[in-house]
């Protein structure tokens, strides 16, 4: 089987290495990859949302099989416009990508089907949004519909913030037209947890529960990013509650996705907050998390080409997936001024220094070569991955290898996983 992974951050890098070690798969290449991947497979460039750029170049290489890392051409429609060209997909349809692409369709796909959600009311006129929140006079959440790179969520802590966030993403249309609409929604307070699933349209097949740190700096202050680092499995989720998870969100949304007619074949990863026994999603994304991918691919100990290529078929198998009891930490670094403005063209060293750490692999993300030199090209660099007896162990591991290497200006968060190793005794549920 001939394999095109789309996509060049850490989360395709891991989908890679675990690509090329399945035996049914004769040539894997990227699009566009990134100065990793390229030790590993050729890569192919061009730009991920130009969709019939991607199904060309899939059609040149006489691609059996198409995975789809990030969310931009699955909005696009590139598992559309892939199936019409007569190439299996590892992605859901437009239709479906809708879950992550617009926050006012998933809560109302999620009131629709009866999955736990906060309360929520959606607006496409900002004089109407704010009387709704000085209305209710207490603090909300204030979400633009559309894509905003991670940053179009407001929690406000008062009235006056959040008609700011409402005037800001309406009004000065800071996100463009992702802001025109609104989803102003109830703040739910917890423990956030990513949840992905493997869907082929009709069945699935969970994988380990993990956790990601979403804030710049330790101790989780400083703006948003895409994710600085991540662990698995995370206390919280006992057995009970990782069943729980699977029956009152996972297996309802794929049975929702079923009756809109969306044939959804890929991952539904359902970002959570749990608060004692309350269980709310906060969203849905319709692709791998990133850092997720990191520690859920370190963690998967079965061929994932049978997963990938199953569900693209709509023939998932679904036997319980084995995974190592070892966990796993993935610590980002990430370049001087994420996520702001990032300076790019540093010189990246000790790479084999971090590679030789017993349990860990480094993962590549924003890197390039330059006058075969390797540089750094993006806000997140790289993602040192560890597996460890413990989760003491997998970041004692992850950080000897993070401190093996140099990248002038690099910032990295110290407290990855710190939060499963203090809650060693979950809160009890109070049924
Ligand atoms: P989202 O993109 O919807 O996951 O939102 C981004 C981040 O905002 C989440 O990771 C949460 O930390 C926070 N957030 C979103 N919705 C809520 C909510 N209803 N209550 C509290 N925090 C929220
Ligand atoms: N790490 C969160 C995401 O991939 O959206």
């Amino acid at each position: 089987m001939r394999v095109l992974v789309v996509g060049g951050g850490a989360r395709e890098h891991a989908l890679v290495r675990a690509i090329v070690r399945s035996p049914l798969v004769s040539e894997t290449v990227a699009l566009p990859g990134n100065a990793g991947i390229a030790r590993e497979v050729r890569c192919i460039g061009g730009r991920v949302d130009d969709v019939p750029a991607v199904v060309d170049v899939a059609l040149r290489e006489r691609i059996d099989l198409v995975v789809v890392g990030p969310e931009a051409p699955l909005v696009a429609g590139l598992v559309d416009a892939l199936a019409a060209a007569g190439i299996r997909a590892f992605g859901p349809p437009r239709a479906g990508a809708e879950l992550e692409g617009s926050k006012a369709f998933c809560k109302r796909f999620m009131k629709r089907h009866g999955i736990p959600t906060a309360p929520f009311e959606v607006f496409d006129d900002a004089d109407a949004a704010e009387r709704h929140v000085r209305a209710l006079g207490r603090p909300l959440v204030v979400k633009a519909d559309g894509l905003a790179a991670g940053k179009g969520v407001v929690v406000a802590s008062d009235v006056d913030e959040a008609c700011a966030a409402i005037d800001a993403m309406m009004r000065a249309r800071v996100f463009g037209d992702a802001g025109a609409r609104v989803v102003i929604e109830e703040r739910v307070h917890g423990q956030e947890i990513s949840f992905h699933a493997i869907c082929d349209g009709e069945r699935f097949v969970p994988l380990a529960a993990a956790q990601d740190h979403k804030r710049i700096f330790d101790g989780d202050r400083g703006p948003n990013t895409g994710g600085m680092g991540a662990y698995s499995p995370p206390t919280v989720v006992t057995d009970a509650v990782h069943a729980r998870i699977v029956r009152e969100v996972i297996a309802p949304t794929a049975r929702g996705l079923a009756a809109d007619g969306i044939p959804f074949r890929g991952v539904l990863f359902a970002g959570l907050m749990l608060d004692g026994d309350t269980l709310n999603v906060l969203e849905f994304n319709v692709r791998f998390g990133d850092p997720e991918t990191a520690v859920l691919m370190a963690r998967l100990d079965t061929d994932i080409v049978p997963l990938l290529d199953g569900a693209a078929r709509g023939a998932l198998p679904t036997a319980a997936l084995p995974v190592v009891a070892s966990p796993a930490i993935a610590v980002v670094i990430a370049a001087a001024g994420y996520p702001g403005a990032v300076r790019t063209g540093d010189p990246i060293s000790g790479l084999e220094e971090a590679a030789a750490v017993p349990g860990v692999s480094v993962l590549h993300a924003g890197t390039a070569k330059k006058d075969e030199v390797l540089v750094s090209s993006g806000g997140r660099v790289l993602c040192v991955t560890a597996l460890g007896s413990d989760l003491d162990d997998a970041a004692e591991r992850a950080y000897r290898a993070v401190d093996a290497i140099a990248l002038p200006g690099s910032q990295h968060r110290r407290d990855i996983g710190a939060s499963g190793r203090r809650r060693q005794t979950p809160r009890p549920a109070s049924s």
